[in-house]
Parts: structure tokens; sequence; C-alpha cells
């Protein structure tokens, strides 16, 4: 039989599934009946009827699509709203919407990584940080996983612009940055600090203004935020945050700014409703962090092998890549949804259950959660 340009991928998908590895779409129901401990809606904003109300306003109003690059015709009046919003809320001069928190930090790490430059990455980092470091024209160094004095190696052996790159809480196993530490040795080397805080936005800091800001970073001169919207405020989309002249530096030299489609109207609308629910209920994010240190505290009490959050994310050592699988198999089984982490996308080769904490979960649905996870343990 003549040999096809495609058939390599057979035999990785063969590698795969001997491996344990294979993923699969599993498109759920508007209802599903499970209790969700595997999405980010980290507030319980996605479905919250100002949040939907800003999308669904914002679609009659503007269109069901931003019709434009954001230098074209993807600029609305509600971007600029949202933006100016986003930066008075987290405290930093400016801040610049991109269609996701990836896109974000595509912007951000290869519009301030100039040839010449040097990167300086946690070995922890999402990959979406990981990507914009291969796209950037500098060269990147990973460290050791929050290691401030393996920073200032890297920094300290370089000459020319450099900028640290670090997840605020690292998705996988919910542990935060040493920010403070990190912010002291850019400081001495004159070097910028970028974190992305898609997990901290609405968790961390007072009314869940970020980790910067509970850092005391926020506003600073050397420091840029990347967030998303899709987390805590429950919609889609993602921003940059920082000073006015760096967010003017993105929107001239940022790809994905200038070739991509403005972030849809109603992703705008819902975004900003959310983040005005907050502004109004920070108890939200206080409750969102009770409830990740009950699971934890439940979980550990019950024999489980659990990362001590440092936000919403609670992650439970699993033995193997197909036990953790099973496992997840079997929660759902029981009603109850968690995601699964497991090599390749966990560089360390353990695999875990990763559970998400809500603001909206009740003592009692905490519990049953933990129930089902002791119950279907491998
Ligand atoms: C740490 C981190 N950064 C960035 C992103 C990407 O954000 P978005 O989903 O808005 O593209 C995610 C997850 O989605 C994330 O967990």
């Amino acid at each position: 039989m003549a040999s096809s340009p495609f058939d390599w991928i057979d035999e990785q998908a063969r590698q795969r599934e001997r491996a344990g590895l294979v993923r699969t779409l599993r498109p759920r129901p508007a209802e599903s009946g499970l209790l969700d401990l595997a999405g980010n809606d980290y507030l319980g904003l996605t479905r919250h009827p100002e949040v939907t109300a800003g999308a669904a306003d914002a679609a009659r109003r503007w269109g069901g699509g931003a019709t434009g690059s954001r230098l074209v015709t993807g600029s609305t009046e509600l971007h600029a709203e949202l933006e100016h919003e986003l930066a008075a809320f987290c405290g930093f001069e400016a801040a610049l919407v991109l269609s996701s928190g990836y896109a974000a930090n595509l912007a951000a790490v290869t519009a301030l990584a100039p040839h010449g430059s040097l990167v300086v990455s946690d070995a922890g980092n999402h990959a979406s940080l990981i990507d914009g470091c291969r796209l950037a024209r500098g060269t990147t160094q990973v460290v050791p996983h929050r290691d401030p004095d393996a920073v200032r190696k890297a920094l300290a052996a370089h000459e020319g612009p450099a900028v640290v790159v670090t997840d605020s809480v690292f998705s996988v196993d919910g542990d935060a940055a040493p920010l403070r530490g990190l912010a002291a040795v850019c400081r001495q080397a004159g070097a910028g600090l970028v974190v992305d805080d898609a997990h901290g936005l609405g968790v961390l800091g007072a009314g869940g203004r970020g980790a910067a800001r509970a850092a005391g970073l926020a506003g600073s001169a050397d420091t840029v935020v990347t967030v998303t919207l899709s987390k805590s405020l429950g919609s889609q989309g993602g921003a940059v945050l920082g000073p006015a002249r760096v967010v003017d530096h993105l929107v001239n030299a940022a790809r994905t700014l200038i070739f991509d489609t403005g972030l849809a109207p109603a992703a705008a609308g819902a975004a900003l409703a959310a983040l005005r629910v907050l502004r109004r209920e920070p108890e939200r994010s206080a409750r969102v962090r009770a409830v990740a240190s009950e699971l934890h505290e439940l979980l550990t009490d019950e024999g489980h092998s659990a990362v001590r959050p440092d936000a919403a994310v609670v992650s439970v050592r699993a033995p193997s890549p197909e036990a953790a699988v099973r496992w997840a198999a079997d929660c759902r089984a029981a009603g109850l949804a968690v995601g699964c982490f497991r090599p390749p996308s966990v560089p360390d080769g353990v695999s875990r259950l990763r559970l998400t904490a809500r603001a909206d979960l009740t003592g009692a649905q905490i519990a049953d959660a933990v129930h089902v996870i002791s119950r279907t343990a491998p």
C-alpha cells in the first residue's frame, strides 16, 4: 500500500496509547449534574446573571465579533473601559487586553526580550510563557523552580536587557512564586519582572487584586503582570498590566496583538461585569482561599498526598499516569469532575489529580468531593 505523508501520526498515536497518554475531547452538556472541581471558575462568576447580561448586552451593542485587529477596527470603547478598570483594580498604570491569556504571555515575553537580551524562566512556568520564550529573539535560561538565587546568578552572568518570567501561582501544584525575592534580585540587576497572574487575579491580594498587589509590586516601574479573563473573571481573554510605556511598546511590537482580531465584545462585557462584581463582593476571594485550604486539610486527614495550596489549585499525587486517569474517571462516574495532570504536561513526571476550589462551593459539597476522592483512590 502506498505510504501517506501522515503515517508517522499513527505511530505517534500508538506510542501514546502504549504510554497511557491519549487525550480526548469530551463536550459537556450545559447541565452535567457533576460537581465541578475541574474548571477554573474560581469565584463562581461565569454564570452570574450580571456576567451573562454583560456578555449579552455587549454582543447586542457591539456585535458578535470585534471585526478586526485592535489596531484597525477591533478596539471599542468597551475594550478601553475594561482596560481602564482592570489597571485601576490591580494597581497598574495601564492595561492592554488581548484575545487570551496565552496571547498576553506571548505578547509580554516576545516584546520585552529583543535580540541580545536574556529571559530567565522558572522551570515550572506555564506552557504559554515557555512558548513566549521560544518565540522571543532573546536567549532563554531556564532556572530551577522557585529559586531567586539561581535567578540572581543567571542575571549576574549577562550584560544587556533582561527579564525574569514566572507564574505567580504555578498551575500544576498551585504553589506560589517567591515574588518579593525575585523582585529584589531583579532590582539589583536592573532586570524587568514579568509575572503571569492567571491563578492569582481574583484569589490573591486585597479583594482579589492579584499576587503583585499581595507582594507590594503593583504599579512598580519594573514589574509587568499578565492575567487571563477566563478563570476568576469567568469570561475569556487576557491582558498585560504595567507601566504605560510598556503597554505603548506592546501596541507597537507585540505580534499577538497586532496580527490577531480583538477580543470579542461579549467576552469583554462579561469580564467587565465580573470585575465589578468582584469589586463589590471582595469576600469571594477570601472564600475561595478558605475552600482550597479546607479541601487540602480534609484530603490530608484522609491520608492523601496533597500540596498545601497557596491559592485555589489543590494538587493530589497519583501513583502513575494510568492510575491518575482511572482515578479521575472513577470520580466522574461518581459525580465529581476533577482535572488529571500527567506527563508530558508535568515536567517532573508525577501524575496528579488537580482540584480547583470555587468560592461558591458549600461545606457539604466539599465533604462530598473528598468522600468521592477517597472512595475511588487507587
Ligand atoms: C498560568 C497560566 N497562564 C496562562 C494561561 C492561559 O490563559 P488563557 O486560557 O486565557 O489563554 C493559563 C491557562 O489557561 C494558565 O494556567
